[in-house]
């Protein structure tokens, strides 16, 4: 929908002209996947797609959420807390109105128009750039006194208590502090993050979507978080440790026999390793080796494929074919996985013969079509033109 359409929906919505549009993207994870909640390195970056937001003040103290791509609908007056209700889409803008009323803020009513060009549900963090368009949105109209970093813990808050997804902090954090042409390295122990030169040279980021429906990706999620937590907790019985990232791959090995669960074992045996590479990967692509770099991508992927287990046919058959095709330099799956979407660096004179074989190889195999996208890397939630 071009931003004219929008601002026509707007007024047909709501009766009324929109005074203000924020916008925030999705992200990609280049490599460090399934480390943000073991305490250690990820390397995301915003991209193209997001989530644009349109608003203006109403008199009648309600706060009425509307969506482009959703049909079911909220007013709801401004009052001290909000509850989760179901599963629609518009908890997200409400669990982060219930943070800005928990802690005192004042709001006012508000009519709200959303609109995502992000393909739903596919790993890109279309729900962090709702979460963070809507407190950017609220911070800067009702100068709410929040800084940035405040904006993304509320809204990984919301994510693990309003929604009930126990997820890391670097969704969030990538959609709201993402820069034009630079990977974050991101400790997510410390919240401290480096911009990392992302020079791809003659290649493009190619995001493939598998489309595949995301079925028990929660649950599978917090199952390996918990696996994780086990991990730790065996570990801790002689290394005194916070998280499975504080050591090294070598300490992890020596130290591998405290870990009774053979199952248990290859998922920090993943984790430590990747947050390894992401070190590895960070060196690669700032001196813009993106050889080493894609070999990196492969290699994160087959741990996330053997060892971690959250991959599948669809974002294995995207990895396996890449591997054959001479114009891309790495691939793998990207973000929590169980489906979703792969990335891939791929010469951008390329892109087109890419697009055709790949649609052709991966719909012989799964039988149906992926999506493919190109993108940028770009700047984080903003006021938009
Ligand atoms: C999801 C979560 C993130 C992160 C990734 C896996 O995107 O929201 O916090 O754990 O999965 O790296």
């Amino acid at each position: 929908m071009t931003s004219n359409q929008l601002q026509q929906r707007f007024s047909e919505l709501f009766n009324q002209s929109s005074t203000q549009t924020y916008f925030c993207p999705g992200r990609v994870n280049l490599i460090g996947e399934h480390i943000d909640y073991n305490g250690g390195l990820v390397m995301p970056c915003a991209i193209d797609y997001g989530t644009t937001l349109l608003m203006a003040p109403n008199t009648e103290g309600v706060f009425r959420l509307r969506s482009v791509n959703f049909d079911e609908t909220i007013d709801i007056p401004v009052q001290t807390a909000y509850e989760k209700q179901g599963k629609d889409w518009f908890n997200y803008p409400l669990g982060v109105l219930h943070h800005f009323v928990k802690d005192g803020k004042e709001l006012k009513g508000l009519d709200m128009l959303y609109f995502g060009n992000l393909p739903i549900g596919s790993g890109l963090s279309s729900s962090a750039s709702i979460e963070i368009v809507t407190a950017f949105a609220l911070n800067t109209y009702f100068n709410s006194g929040y800084t940035k970093l405040e904006l993304v813990l509320q809204a990984k808050s919301v994510e693990n208590n309003f929604i009930g997804l126990n997820s890391g902090i670097m969704d969030q954090f990538a959609v709201a502090f993402g820069e034009r042409n630079k990977a974050l390295m991101l400790n997510c122990d410390t919240l401290e993050y480096q911009a990392v030169d992302a020079n791809l040279g003659n290649h493009v980021l190619a995001i493939i979507s598998t489309n595949k429906p995301r079925k028990l990706a929660e649950s599978k999620y917090n199952e390996r978080v918990k696996e994780c937590q086990e991990a730790l907790a065996d570990l801790q019985k002689e290394l005194d440790i916070q998280y499975l990232c504080d050591i090294d791959a070598k300490t992890f090995h020596e130290h591998a026999h405290l870990i009774s669960n053979p199952i248990v074992l290859k998922r920090a045996t993943h984790v430590v390793e990747e947050n390894d590479r992401v070190k590895l990967a960070a060196r690669a692509l700032s001196a813009g080796d993106l050889n080493e770099f894609g070999r990196l991508m492969y290699a994160s992927h087959e741990s996330l494929q053997n060892l971690y287990e959250v991959s599948g046919l669809e974002l294995d058959t995207i990895v396996a074919y890449s591997k054959t095709d001479s114009n891309v330099t790495g691939a793998r799956m990207t973000g929590a996985g169980f489906g979703g979407c792969a990335i891939a660096l791929v010469k951008t004179d390329a892109l087109e013969e890419f697009r055709k074989n790949l649609i052709e190889y991966y719909t012989k195999i799964v039988g149906y079509e992926p999506s493919i996208y190109s993108t940028s890397i770009n700047d984080g939630v903003r006021i938009a033109q």
